[in-house]
């Protein structure tokens, strides 16, 4: 074992020396980790803590390829779990993994050519460390922070969010929205070909989560959904010995995993052939045993029956009609062709007269077009379902927490089979005669049935009502006034905005703002109850949410709500006051506020909803990233420009943001930035002035130096964050402002400083046609994160730079990182009173400086 020590010495200087040691020998025979000077080569592995599994380069089934893989070290076959370069295989015994300056962990080929990159680097930190954890996951992390303590969110990379076609435990499937990332299993083209395949199999989130297998787009098998405790209708596919299921959302996403018990060892696969198999290992025999495969039977195939059908294994042939359905094509199902599925033989009455039909033992229909209302029980679900033209089923299921939740379907019913000892029921809508005794009843009784549910959802309701607000612990004192109020309208099932002059002293709409004052209990049902997986974003001033099932708008329009995280500064009229002139401000980059409300001491904006997310789900996703070519970049920065230009010199008030980053800039679905947060500033900020500020908002990276030491803000600290912004849009890299001297701003100074500019810019963006073009926005970035505040150009002539080629730019001074850089770092650091979250969140610094 040789290590090589180059601490201290020029990043250059020191690649020249690994690049030039290599043939001789970098590598290390043995450990879990890898940093800057130690690399691995063909033949080395490293083995994780505990001896489970061990990373290296190995070939599959019968080809002579080499690839950087983990696997079981105690499993002797069958046992690769992870393929590094899967599409790029190595045909000699010459690989070597290391990290690139940039902190990206790569494998090299003889030629020094990369073949695998790592998509998230550690640029930001000086000793980056890829480690083989004792989970499977190798993960990049800083290496100056303590190893043993480091979570995952401190991971700057980790295999397990780049899944192949295994799932090991502690792995997630789903969608992490944070990263914009989904996290789906992928199979290999065949059993030595790990390149991907056709299949996919992954978590659809949700609601109500269910697990699909898809070849391209097309369904071929989609698991019931998860009810909170098990897949409903697949009875045994949780439970066992040896492993545990879990589906969990959090505010990031939703996931599915599995827990081993036990020294137990299991894996789920997806097969070159599509099938996808739960596996256990067993250490006795020195086998993987089949624990399930699927698709299993002839029904699990999706919509094997077709619309309406239901398949049933058992019966022949496997596809049947309901009572009242008969096949589409009576010739193709005597064929067995049965995708045409079966139609009804008597429409409905959508007027009255309609009753159900009771299918058991069923696994439930494709969940596209089914409609989740929760805490409604059985008998008001079927009321509603009637009441609704177009629902053509209804069922009652329990939802994640154990309430009780009423699913309708509309428009036809796809994929429902019979499941042996299954326990859900299916109520499918038939006309009257044809409906199952007791909901016959039901219809001819309506007048005394409908009585008798207004009963009982007048009594039940405000018990619900009440429990929603006890947990969140607001007003309860307040609420038990209008109770009679709310009944009545909940139990119409209407969710929709109220004006109830008990629960508020200013309630209705300002005719002169056009801007609604809403119902907080709306916005409280629209988002279950502020529920973590409504969640889509938090920041320092307060937590986004997005309405889950119900309009808060009349007209429907999708909105998110951001809810205030500070007791206001400020009087319910003030703040009414500052929402109106923030919702005067209309500009196409800016977000547009749509509503607002104030309930006690909350205090909510709501805004317009933007579906593409926010810049930094894009800018630092190794596979959204490429989306952005370099004209929508450069679309992307003069509409933030605009935008910021907006606030502060053109509209009737001087606004300055104070937290401007990419995570604030949201894209609407033509990929227009819309600046969002240009309010919160001004409504907690209203009584500070322009220049010193006892509060100072922002976040680690982009806050300016003047404001981070001095509390000094002026619209310079604004342009300061916008250069900072526009570099992570070139780069694709985040800038972590942790007061260490590597970061975005020391790198891109340092290639200017190099002339060598297009380095910088992201590798996925195609250059050649845009050389000039691309300098000259590095060197406008530059411009805007000078270190004095007076050399940096306003946000107008910005905008003329940006839009205007021929316009003049002097030469950047340094940057204004290297106040943070030298010496100066604890004044930001260590204030009196400090609220610090990691890079992306905001911090607050609340300190009389
Ligand atoms: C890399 O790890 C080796 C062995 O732990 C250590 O000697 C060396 O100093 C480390 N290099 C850096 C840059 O931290
Ligand atoms: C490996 O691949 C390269 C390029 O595809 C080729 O030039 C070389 O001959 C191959 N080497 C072997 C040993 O097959
Ligand atoms: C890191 O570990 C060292 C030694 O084990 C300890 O002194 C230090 O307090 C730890 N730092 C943190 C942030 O946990
Ligand atoms: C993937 O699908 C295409 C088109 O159906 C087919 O030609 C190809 O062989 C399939 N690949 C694998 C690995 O099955
Ligand atoms: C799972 O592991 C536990 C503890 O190691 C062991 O007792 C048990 O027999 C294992 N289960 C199976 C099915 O092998
Ligand atoms: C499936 O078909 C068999 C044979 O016709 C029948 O006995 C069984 O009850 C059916 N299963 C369900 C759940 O309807
Ligand atoms: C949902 O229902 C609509 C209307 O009936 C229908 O056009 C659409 O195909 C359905 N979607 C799915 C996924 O079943
Ligand atoms: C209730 O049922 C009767 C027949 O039993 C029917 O005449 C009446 O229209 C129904 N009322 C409603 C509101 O569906």
């Amino acid at each position: 074992m040789r290590c090589l020590q180059a601490r201290g010495r020029g990043l250059l200087l020191l690649l020249v020396i690994v690049s030039f040691t290599v043939d001789v020998s970098t590598s290390i025979a043995a450990g879990d980790a890898i940093n800057r000077t130690l690399s691995i080569r063909d033949g080395d592995t490293l083995v994780s803590g505990g001896g489970t599994f061990e990373l290296g380069f190995f070939s599959l089934g019968g080809s002579n390829n080499k690839y950087l893989a983990t696997r079981f070290k105690n499993i002797p076959f069958d046992n690769v779990v992870w393929v590094a370069n899967r599409r790029a295989p190595l045909n000699e015994s010459t690989g070597v993994l290391k990290f690139s300056e940039a902190g990206n962990l790569i494998v090299e080929d003889k030629a020094g050519g990369v073949v695998w990159k790592s998509s998230a680097g550690a640029a930001a930190v000086s000793n980056p460390v890829a480690q083989l954890l004792d989970t499977g996951n190798l993960v990049i992390r800083d290496g100056d922070s303590n190893g043993s303590s480091s979570s995952s969110l401190d991971y700057f990379w980790q295999s397990f969010e780049e899944p192949g076609n295994t799932l090991i435990a502690g792995m997630k499937l789903g969608v992490n929205r944070k990263k914009g990332l989904r996290l789906e299993l992928t199979s290999w083209r065949s059993a030595d070909d790990p390149s991907p395949g056709n299949y996919t199999f992954g978590l659809e989130p949700g609601l109500l989560p269910r697990l699909i297998l898809r070849r391209g787009t097309t369904v071929l098998y989609s698991s019931s959904f998860w009810n909170g405790r098990r897949f409903s209708g697949i009875p045994d596919f949780l439970f066992s010995e040896i492993y545990t299921s879990v589906v969990a959302s959090d505010e990031n996403g939703d996931y599915y995993s599995f827990e081993l018990i036990g020294s137990n060892q299991s894996t789920i696969v997806v097969q070159a052939d599509g099938k996808v198999r739960r596996l256990a290992w067993s250490s006795r025999t020195s086998t993987w045993n089949d624990f399930l495969t699927g698709p299993a039977d002839d029904c699990d195939p999706f919509g094997a029956c077709g619309p309406y059908g239901v398949c049933n294994t058992s019966s022949s042939p496997i596809c049947q009609c309901p009572r009242g359905f008969r096949p589409r094509s009576q010739q193709d199902w005597y064929l067995r062709y049965t995708s045409g599925g079966c139609v009804r033989e008597e429409t409905l009455q959508c007027g009255g007269g309609d009753g159900f039909l009771t299918l058991r033992q069923v696994k439930m229909p494709d969940a596209r077009n089914m409609t989740v209302n929760i805490g409604v029980g059985l008998d008001e679900c079927r009321e509603r379902c009637l009441s609704t033209c177009s629902c053509t089923a209804y069922a009652g299921s329990q939802i994640g927490d154990g309430r009780s939740g009423c699913l309708t379907w509309s428009g036809a019913l796809v994929d429902t089979r019979t499941v042996a000892n299954g326990r859900e029921e299916l109520y499918l809508r038939v006309p009257g005669h044809l409906a199952d005794p007791t909901t016959a009843e039901s219809t001819a009784e309506n007048k005394s049935k409908r009585s008798k549910v207004t009963v009982v959802t007048a009594t039940v309701v405000p018990v619900v009502l009440l429990f929603l607000l006890c947990a969140c612990g607001i007003w309860i004192k307040e609420r038990t006034k209008d109770t009679m109020v709310r009944t009545t309208t909940t139990a119409d099932g209407d969710m929709k905005r109220k004006h109830f002059n008990a629960s508020l002293n200013i309630v209705g709409e300002d005719a002169a703002a056009g801007l609604p004052l809403l119902d907080f209990e709306t916005i409280a049902l629209a988002t279950d109850n502020f529920s973590p997986s409504s969640k889509v974003g938090e920041g320092g001033f307060g937590t986004v949410y997005k309405e889950k099932w119900q309009g808060i708008l009349d007209d429907g329009q999708e909105v998110a709500v951001k809810r205030l995280s500070w007791i206001s500064i400020q009087g319910t009229n003030e703040f009414i006051n500052e929402a109106k002139l923030i919702a005067k401000l209309q500009h196409k980059n800016l977000v547009r506020l749509v509503g607002f409300c104030v309930h006690g001491e909350e205090r909510m904006l709501i805004y317009e909803y933007m579906q593409n997310s926010s810049l930094d789900s894009f800018i630092f996703d190794e596979i959204k990233r490429a989306l952005l070519d370099w004209s929508t970049r450069l679309d992307i920065i003069l509409g933030i420009a605009k935008g910021l230009m907006y606030l502060h010199h053109d509209s009737r008030y001087k606004i300055i943001h104070r937290d401007l980053k990419a995570s604030n800039i949201l894209l609407d679905g033509a990929m227009n930035p819309k600046i969002s947060d240009f309010g919160t500033a001004r409504i907690f900020g209203a009584d500070q002035n322009m220049e010193k500020t006892k509060r100072v908002i922002g976040t680690y990276g982009y806050m300016s130096p003047e404001y981070a030491i001095n509390g000094t803000i002026s619209i310079k600290s604004d342009v300061f964050s916008f250069g900072i912004c526009t570099l992570e849009v070139l780069s694709g890299v985040r800038n972590r402002g942790n007061g260490s001297h590597w970061n975005l701003l020391t790198y891109a100074w340092k290639l200017w400083q190099e002339g060598n500019c297009l380095e910088f810019l992201d590798a996925t963006v195609s250059n050649s046609f845009y050389t000039a073009q691309i300098a000259r926005c590095i060197q406008i970035a530059l411009l805007c994160v000078q270190e004095q505040a007076i050399d940096r150009p306003t946000m107008s002539t910005v905008v003329m730079m940006l839009s205007n080629e021929n316009f003049p730019l002097p030469q950047p001074k340094r940057p204004g990182f290297l106040i943070l850089a030298s010496g100066n770092v604890t004044a930001v650091s260590s204030p009196s009173k400090q609220e610090y979250t990691k890079n992306e969140l905001t911090i607050t610094l609340v300190d009389g400086r």
